[in-house]
């Protein structure tokens, strides 16, 4: 499903969806965040073809696509469902004629940063200190890929 967002009721049925994705708390935004997010323009969501098995969120600016979020149900890791969501970002993009798809990544998220390597993604540069953790600080990567 991929849909921009503009009505709360809408934005309650894509939140379900969303919540049905079983990932790491502290990697989930909360109720309020999500609801203030998809009160924006330009915001999409997709969903894997099971909608409790992913979920990839990304933002439109002129002719770029930034991907906000992306994650794979803890119980479907590895089974190839975060590529069919990119591939689907990236089917759109040219369709759109979007130029460049941005994203940030924790430089510790190893899993991540393989997947957008192995999706054509480049590292562009670095944020310091962009990710507050219970662990402390972390990098993040900035990752573009050109359409
Ligand atoms: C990162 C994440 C989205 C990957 O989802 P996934 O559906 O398991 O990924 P895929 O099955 O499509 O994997 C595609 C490739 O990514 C890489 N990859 C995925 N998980 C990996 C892992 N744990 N370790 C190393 N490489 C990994 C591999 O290259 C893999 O290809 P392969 O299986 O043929 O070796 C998932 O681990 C996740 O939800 N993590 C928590 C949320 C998160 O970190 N999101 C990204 C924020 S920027």
């Amino acid at each position: 499903m991929l849909k921009s967002i503009m009505q709360r009721s809408d934005i309650r049925k894509i939140y379900k969806k969303y919540i049905s994705v079983k990932q790491l708390d502290r990697t989930k935004w909360n109720e309020k965040f999500f609801f203030n997010i998809f009160l924006n323009k330009n915001i999409f969501f997709l969903s894997s073809y099971r909608s409790s098995h992913g979920y990839l969120i990304f933002r439109k600016i002129l002719d770029e696509y930034e991907i906000l979020a992306l994650a794979t149900n803890i119980k479907n890791f590895r089974k190839g469902i975060a590529s069919k969501l990119l591939k689907r970002l990236i089917e759109k993009a040219k369709k759109e004629d979007i130029n460049k798809v941005f994203l940030e990544v924790s430089e510790n998220n190893i899993a991540a940063i393989k997947l957008y390597l192995k999706m054509g993604f480049c590292k562009l540069g670095c944020r310091k200190n962009y990710y507050k953790t219970p662990e402390g600080f972390q990098n993040a990567f900035i990752m573009v890929l050109k359409i």
